[in-house]
């Protein structure tokens, strides 16, 4: 390569791809507070989380380490896709007519088109190694189940999921590909649980929410020693496998001589986020980088930015733990806006805490603006992102139009975590004029909250 840092591709060879996870929680300047058991309301200690998931997941959760191994195993199924693609996006940045260099790591040439790989492989691994036969999850726009359905057809383990209603309907082609992959999938709210049939017998036409398959998932999973369940997001071990993405994107920076100003990635339970993040925040906090880390999310779900940092259950029937994070109330059902994966009722803990100590910033997009970003950086770059990461597309792009005004060449990443091909159905929506913009009101925000469950300060 004669000019590294004017290369459109920026690729790391096999040997490369990192051996360990990245775990930022062992370099915060204050730990997070704990996680609550619901009745005792006393910290969880990993027998209460026995019964959903494996021992290594549990300790890996707690895990103070400030790096964990890779087992061979799950290195040998990240070959499939990894190290992944990072991107100098010279196309936008022409069409902008922004000095600015904006950059983006393209999750989209994993299996299930996304992120999501990177945790699902290593959840079934550990899994099949416990000796579980079958794993129950959620899925919002299908991006989860469908890796979850590939990294058990890996692993030799059966997958049931409930994917919510809204997204469902919206996205079909994402029930075919779990069930090529050998998946089991429902829409949610179900008859199939108790969760399900109680909010059916309230709401018969509920869209669903994360929340709510997520209990779904969790009850089917809690009455089978031989069932656990896995999450897509949120918890700490999720966070801990996407760091993948940001120590490969470090790496590739460091090849062209170059690091960003500025990272914007969109949040819905924060692991795509926190994975292209993390590594950079550990530079941050050593103060060997100065860049500035922003989190994108939906304007109809803005749990950073309206939502109050509160203990809150992580699913809607209240039968998760109590985790401390940026909330809406379990009880909220978002707008069934296309983003599917962003339609989540809290945040994880971690993303939470960082936005506590004012290590990372938070704003809100509303869908059109989003599709609009989606539309111009499929026109320039020729990939059509998954609406999730649209949302910060559409921050990149105001990142990129202020340096026009200013003149600053600043470097600018963002996270492509996964495409949007299963996705059409919602640029069709976007294209054709039909789609409506959603802002959360204060009101909205008040009555959820009121509902949050009493915890001692
Ligand atoms: C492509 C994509 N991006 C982002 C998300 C949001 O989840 P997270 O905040 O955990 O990255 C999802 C969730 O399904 C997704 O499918």
């Amino acid at each position: 390569m004669t000019d590294p840092a004017g290369a459109t591709k920026i690729v790391l060879d096999e040997s490369e791809m990192p051996r360990q996870w990245y775990n930022l929680l062992a370099d915060l300047p204050a730990p997070p507070p704990p996680v609550l058991h619901p009745g005792t309301l006393q910290p969880v200690g990993p027998d209460d989380l026995a019964p959903l998931f494996p021992m290594a997941l549990i300790l890996q959760e707690v895990s103070g380490d400030r790096y964990v191994d890779i087992p061979d195993e799950v290195l040998d199924v990240y070959r499939l896709w990894r190290p992944s693609p990072l991107y100098r996006a010279h196309r936008l940045e022409r069409a902008l007519g922004t000095p600015a260099k904006i950059f983006y790591k393209y999750e989209g040439v994993s299996p299930a088109g996304s992120h999501k790989p990177n945790t699902a492989v290593p959840q079934a691994f550990y899994n099949a190694q416990a000796g579980i036969r079958r794993l129950t999850t959620e899925t919002g726009a299908g991006q989860w189940g469908t890796a979850l359905a590939f990294a058990c057809a890996q692993f030799g383990l059966d997958c049931e999921i409930w994917q919510v209603r809204a997204s469902y309907d919206q996205k079909p082609y994402r029930k075919i590909m779990i069930e090529t992959f050998g998946g089991v999938i429902h829409p949610s709210p179900s008859p199939l649980t108790q969760a399900g049939r109680a909010i059916l017998a309230e709401h018969p036409d509920s869209p669903g929410s994360l929340g709510i398959a997520i209990s779904e998932a969790v009850e089917v999973a809690a009455q089978d020693p031989e069932t656990n369940y896995a999450l897509g997001s949120v918890l700490n071990h999720v966070l801990l496998h996407q760091t993948v993405i940001g120590q490969e994107a470090l790496a590739q920076f460091a090849k062209v001589g170059m690091s960003p100003d500025v990272i914007v990635g969109c949040t819905g339970g924060g692991s795509n986020f926190a994975g292209l993040t993390f590594p950079f925040l550990r530079e941050k906090i050593e103060g060997r980088m100065d860049v500035t880390i922003r989190a994108v999310e939906p304007a109809s779900c803005p749990s950073l930015t309206k939502g109050v940092y509160a203990y809150d259950f992580g699913d809607t029937a209240g039968m998760t733990p109590l985790m401390k994070m940026h909330t809406l109330g379990h009880d909220f059902v978002p707008d069934p806006i296309h983003a599917g994966g962003l339609r989540y009722h809290g945040m994880s803990p971690l993303v939470s805490h960082l936005y506590e100590l004012g290590l990372i910033e938070a704003v809100a997009k509303t869908q059109r603006e989003c599709f609009e970003a989606g539309v111009r950086f499929a026109r320039a770059e020729g990939i059509i992102p998954a609406p999730e990461p649209t949302h910060a597309l559409a921050a990149c792009i105001e990142e990129a139009l202020r340096c026009k005004e200013t003149g600053e060449p600043k470097v600018i990443l963002t996270a492509l975590c996964g495409h949007g091909h299963l996705d059409l159905a919602a640029y069709g929506a976007f294209l054709s004029g039909e789609l409506t913009d959603h802002e959360l009101s204060s009101e909205e925000i008040t009555e959820y909250v009121a509902a949050l469950p009493a915890v001692p300060a």
